[in-house]
């Protein structure tokens, strides 16, 4: 029994135990069942057809399935294979044992809402907890009753692709977001109403620190940074209660995930009270091998003893457990323990009392991708946009005159959706968007203006890894570059403004897309050059998976709207933001760059012994580039509005206090410009001195307010022990007194300060 469910009986009066009832059941099945059944529970081969591995790989799932050597299944996208499958492990498997459907539901199912980076520029958690209900409430119609979201792997490094379906670089912003994420799929995680699915949080743990940005690759990392600075959002999601966890393909401290015990029982299990299940990643066991760690037998042995329950398509487990527990080189009690963890999340699914409980075709058809839906899409969706450059306020843009819509991405509905849309249609483009919007007041002109990038085999690379490029739909090595750019240029002539759609393509981010360069692909950059020459007012709209370095865009766009991948509405959304219907309020979940060669970076870095004095260059014998400065182009929680805010003085309640008390730090924030608008006030803090290094800033608190022109309000926000404390040398964690620094502002540099004294 666990501390939370000893402590909900406490607060009952031991009325009903429903675990006592659970066990009960669970105790007379696994008697019933033979080892190789039990180890059958363990099994999770995938559906995607040619990426089945293992047993399936004949493509014959029934055998396996009739003998009771199968636990579920995953991205399997017929429904209908899927009624079939459980009608077999219902009806023909010795035990009648149910099988779970997981799939990667990661920003949405049908309705597809912008990619997890993007929804966290939000800065919006009830935003974002909303749009993974929705995605529970259209994928749980439709046989999915697991998704393996929310991925929370912290990021100082966009090379890497995977940034793109996390939550940033901040582990507090982080932790939020993955929290809202599994409330939303999870409900109160009791499953009474089948609209709600099981969430697993991926990847546990590190896997964004990759060396190098490079997928897969190799983490090193202390302790003291794991606990600060990483394993916060994994812990966050566990508080929230999220049902399973899903293992990483890293190594931690020379140990990968899929065999690291200290992670999965110590930390996970013992440290944060976590009671669920962990699946391994797609062949996680297999790749053992690989990283060197033995054989088959020996890899199997070691993930189980690890605290690994459930195999995603390595089949290992179901082939190597019961010889080995046979041979007295397995423990039994570890399979019956990972057996009964998966049979305990079946039966909180409800599965036991309805196999079909999420097949529901008259819900589907209700549910699907309704009209409301799509309205949350698109307003998810110009929230989570980032207005990074408005010189002169050319945003917003008048419904008038001649707009030219130029870029590869202008018209490109399968790009819209981003990277990892397993079910989602197409979007909405964004010269459709834009069409729509000024039908009847303005002309639109548009031109596709450049592929996507020069180097044909790089152009098929970026392809390959995710959903169709449109540019791709042609061989790009049979489209003429000059000849697209002159037409745009020609295009444009007649035009009032020149709203250019450019940047990443849905496959230049998410798994197994690292960049090494992380600007402005080589042909966009040579048409934005040339269109700029016309000396038009220039918007560019910014597709991208990632953080990336557009220092020379930076200069010459008069307007810069980073929209991420906004999903199924995308071409709406981004018109409703470019015409002023909507005024942006993201913020940066992740710091922009000058360059690829200041990575890896965050806003919430050490000091160092040789700190660079503010605001200086290069100084000969500091922590510094000789040929960069240390700033990023955009901080952290940068993002601006059409309108303008100002903050007021910061005031402390007290300039100290004891660890039992708590300070209020107040800030009064106007709106100053002319239209009603949304700040997001962030508060970060500073620990001057401890017995370990602390961070230059850390973020605590944010409050995003609504404002009408003229309208002040006055944010306050509790200091308390808590949000003082950290792990220490011994990671213990707690506060040490001494001086700190409060800071509250706009974004991370922008910031107003004042310091206070905990005794
Ligand atoms: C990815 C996971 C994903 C899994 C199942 C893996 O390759 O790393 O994030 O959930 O596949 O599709």
């Amino acid at each position: 029994m666990t501390i939370a469910t000893l402590a909900t009986l406490v607060l009952t009066g031991c009325a009903k135990n429903p675990d006592a009832e659970m066990d009960k059941f669970i105790d007379a099945l696994m008697k019933k069942m033979t080892l190789e059944e039990k180890a059958g529970q363990l099994e999770l081969p995938a559906g995607l057809g040619t990426a089945v591995t293992g047993e399936f790989q004949s493509g014959d799932a029934m055998g396996p399935l009739r003998q009771g050597l199968v636990g579920g299944f995953l991205n399997i996208m017929s429904m209908e294979q899927m009624r079939e499958l459980q009608r077999v492990a219902v009806e023909e498997s010795p035990n009648k044992i149910p099988l779970i459907f997981g799939m990667d539901v990661i920003h949405g199912f049908q309705t597809t809402f912008p990619i997890p980076l993007g929804m966290t520029a939000s800065w919006n958690p009830e935003a974002v907890e909303r749009a993974s209900r929705i995605a529970a409430i259209e994928a749980s119609a439709s046989g999915i009753c697991w998704t393996y979201s929310p991925m929370v792997d912290i990021s100082h490094d966009p090379r890497w692709g995977r940034v793109a379906e996390g939550v940033g670089e901040d582990p507090y912003l982080g932790g939020l977001m993955g929290a809202a994420m599994v409330r939303g799929y999870q409900g109160d995680g009791s499953y009474d109403d089948p609209s709600y699915i099981m969430s697993c949080v991926k990847h546990y743990a590190l896997y964004g620190a990759a060396e190098g940005g490079r997928d897969y690759n190799t983490v090193d990392m202390s302790k003291n940074r794991m606990y600060n600075e990483y394993f916060g959002p994994y812990k966050a999601t566990v508080e929230a209660g999220v049902g399973s966890v899903m293992a990483s393909f890293n190594e931690i401290n020379g140990t990968p995930a899929h065999a690291n015990g200290w992670l999965m029982n110590d930390v996970l299990r013992d440290e944060w009270g976590f009671d669920g299940f962990v699946v391994t990643d797609y062949t996680g066991i297999m790749e053992l091998g690989p990283h060197g760690l033995g054989d088959e037998r020996t890899v199997t042995k070691r993930a189980i003893e690890a605290g690994i329950d459930f195999d995603m398509v390595s089949g290992y487990f179901v082939k190597y457990l019961p010889e080995l527990v046979r041979a007295g080189e397995v423990d039994e009690a570890l399979v019956d323990q990972a057996c009964r963890r998966m049979l305990e999340a079946k039966y909180k699914l409800g599965l036991f009392e309805d196999p079909y409980r999420f097949f529901d075709d008259a819900r589907a058809e209700q549910v699907i991708f309704t009209e409301e839906h799509q309205a949350e899409a698109r307003r998810v969706a110009t929230e989570s946009f980032v207005l990074l450059k408005n010189e002169d306020n050319t945003l917003p843009l008048a419904k008038r005159g001649t707009i030219a819509v130029v870029g590869p991405l202008a018209d490109a509905p399968r790009e819209m959706l981003g990277p990892w849309s397993l079910r989602g249609g197409v979007g909405v483009s964004v010269v459709d968007g834009i069409r729509e919007a000024v039908e009847g007041k303005a002309k639109v002109v548009y031109a596709p203006g450049s592929k996507v990038t020069l180097n044909n085999v790089v152009a098929r690379n970026y392809g390959a890894s995710g959903a169709g490029i449109q540019a791709m739909t042609v061989d790009p090595s049979t489209l003429n570059n000059d000849a697209m750019v002159r037409e745009a240029v020609r295009v444009s002539r007649s035009a009032d403004v020149i709203v250019a759609v450019v940047g990443e393509t849905a496959g230049m981010s998410g798994e197994s897309a690292s960049r090494s360069e992380i600007d402005m692909p080589d042909a966009q950059k040579i048409l934005l050059r040339e269109l700029k020459k016309l000396g038009k007012p220039m918007v560019m709209v910014l597709f991208n998976g990632r953080a990336m370095s557009i220092v020379e865009e930076d200069a010459a766009m008069d307007a810069i709207l980073d929209v991420w991948f906004p999903g199924s509405m995308a071409g709406h959304a981004v018109a409703d933001v470019l015409f002023g219907d909507v005024n942006p309020s993201g913020k940066l979940p992740s710091t922009f760059p000058r360059t690829v060669g200041q990575l890896p970076m965050a806003y919430n870095h050490k000091n160092t012994g040789r700190p660079l004095p503010e605001g200086a260059w290069y100084t000969k014998f500091r922590s510094n580039y000789m040929d960069v400065v240390n700033e990023p182009l955009y901080p952290f929680g940068y993002g601006l509005s059409y309108t303008t805010f100002e903050y007021g003085d910061l005031t402390l309640s007290a300039a100290e206090m004891s660890a039992d008390q708590a300070i209020i730090a107040k800030v009064t924030v106007t709106n100053t410009g002319k239209v009603a608008g949304e700040e997001v006030v962030q508060l970060y803090l500073r620990d001057l001195v401890g017995t370990i290094t602390r961070p230059v800033k850390e973020l605590k608190g944010f409050e995003k307010i609504a404002l009408a022109p003229g309208e002040s309000k006055t944010v306050e926000f509790t200091i308390d022990n808590e949000m003082l404390s950290f792990y220490n040398d011994d990671l213990q964690f707690g506060s040490e007194p001494g001086e700190f620094s409060v800071m509250v502002g706009t974004n991370s540099r922008d910031v107003k300060a004042q310091n206070f004294f905990l005794k």
